[in-house]
Formats: structure tokens, sequence, C-alpha cells
């Protein structure tokens, strides 16, 4: 794992935006897996900026999201679909046909899981997988003991993950469920990406760095990657011990 810690959240949002045009410069057919959440919003945001200066262009790219709940149609206002519409995809020239979520309200959750996993598998697999992280150290929706060579499946949140993310359903309950890519199918990317922001998510942080890889901390599931980098600000970091082995990076570079 590459660890890097920058000085503030805006500079590891940065870093990660960053990464993600520079994937795209070079390959302009790249296949991203993106991630949503409050994290990613400002990454999102800096995204639709560079397109907006012509710095980038995602006309030819694919994407596939980690995740949608269960029981949502697309066009949900707290979709996944939507969220990714309003983030990102309708401000820039990404064709909606090139943008992949699974469909939530789909009668055969079973099925749609199955059809999802292949889809990425006819689309060559994800060049480069974004990721943010859960305060219990779960990747896409994959909970704590998650098998590491899980597939696409429906997956039922834990009461943690439903109380984190209450602030998103104001006006009524989190799903119980998901339909989430497994974490064999995170492990298949040929990149990874990770940012995590905020002394919230430092526990997780350091279980997921420092910890021996374990299922009860899926992320840990990356140590095994070849090619993962894992972006954090101060907070993120705070209870990382190890601190000579990682990145202290001054600015967004
Ligand atoms: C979202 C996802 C989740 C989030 C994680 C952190 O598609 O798969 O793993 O990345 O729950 O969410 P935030 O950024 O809202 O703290």
């Amino acid at each position: 794992m590459n660890v890097r810690i920058f000085p503030s959240a805006e500079a590891a949002e940065a870093a990660t935006a960053a990464l993600l045009i520079q994937q795209v410069q070079r390959n302009t057919n790249a296949v991203l897996g993106l991630a949503t959440g409050g994290t990613m919003s400002p990454v999102y945001q800096l995204l639709v900026s560079a397109y907006q200066q012509g710095r980038v262009s995602f006309a030819d790219i694919t994407t596939f999201n980690l995740d949608e709940y269960s029981g949502l149609a697309p066009d949900h206002p707290r979709s996944y679909r939507s969220f990714m519409r309003a983030a990102f995809f309708d401000q820039t020239d990404i064709p909606l046909n090139n943008t992949h979520i699974p469909i939530g309200n789909t009668r055969d959750p079973d099925k749609e899981a199955e059809r999802y996993e292949a889809l990425i598998e006819a689309s060559g697999g994800i060049d480069c997988q974004l990721l943010g992280i859960g305060q219990n150290g779960h990747i896409g929706f994959n909970e704590p003991g998650t098998p590491f060579h899980s597939r696409t499946r429906v997956e039922q949140l834990s009461n943690d993950t439903r109380a984190a993310n209450q602030r998103y359903f104001p006006e009524g309950k989190v799903p119980e469920q998901a339909i989430t890519i497994g974490i064999g199918t995170i492990l298949d990317s040929r990149e990874i990406i990770l940012l995590a922001i905020g002394d919230k998510k430092a526990n997780a942080v350091a279980v997921m760095i420092e910890s021996p890889s374990d299922i009860s901390c899926p992320a840990s599931a990356l140590q095994q990657h070849p090619n993962a980098t894992i972006l954090l600000d101060q907070a993120a970091a705070a209870q990382l011990q190890q601190l000579f082995d990682y990145e202290q990076v001054d600015k967004a570079n």
C-alpha cells in the first residue's frame, strides 16, 4: 500500500481528483470504478471543474459504481444514481449509456448482481477503482465479515452503516439492503485509490493499514493489492503509528 498523508482535506481531495484526471488523460477509454458518499462530493466537483476548464474529457470513459440501495428506483432522490447524476454525470460530457450502477428496485436482486458482475468483466475489468471507507472499515457495502473473494451480491447493511448514513435520509429510514460489488471484484481492479477524510475514519484507517489483513476490516483486503494508494488528511491519519513508512505530502501533486 502506498500511503500519502496531506496537510488538509482539500489537498487530499485535489490529489485524488488529479490521479483520476491523469488516468483519463492517459487512457481516454478508461474504465473507472466510482464511489458515492460525502467524501466524494468535493472530488466530483474538482472533476467537473477540470472538465469545464477543458483540461479533460470524459466522453469515452466507462464507469461502474460500487453499489446501490435495494428498493430505490434509479430516479429516487436518495438513490446513488441520482447522487452521481447531480454530482458528476449531468455536469460533464460522459454519455449516460456509459455509466453503470446496479438497479436497486429490480424484482430479482440476485440476478441483477450477477448481470452487473458479468458486465464489469465484459468491459474488460476496472482500470482504476475509487473507494471511500466506512467507519466500520467497509468498502463498497462489503460489511465486516465479508470474505475477500466475494463477488457482486445483495448485502445486508449493518446497524453501524445504517446509522452513519441516516444523515443522507433526513425524511425516512436507510434501506436495509444494498447491491454491492464484492471485495474480490474490487481486488481485480488494476489500480485502487482510497480517500479518507476526518477523525471519524481514523480508527478504520489505522486498522486497514497497520493491523493484519482480516475479514473483520474489509478495507484491510487492500494490503493484498499490488497497486493501491491511500490518500488521507491529517485527521484521518491521526491513529497511524508507523509514520516513517508513509509519504508526507506538502501540497497536492
Ligand atoms: C459509497 C460506498 C461507501 C462509502 C463509505 C464512506 O458508494 O461504497 O463505502 O465510501 O460509506 O461514506 P462517506 O464518504 O459518506 O463517509
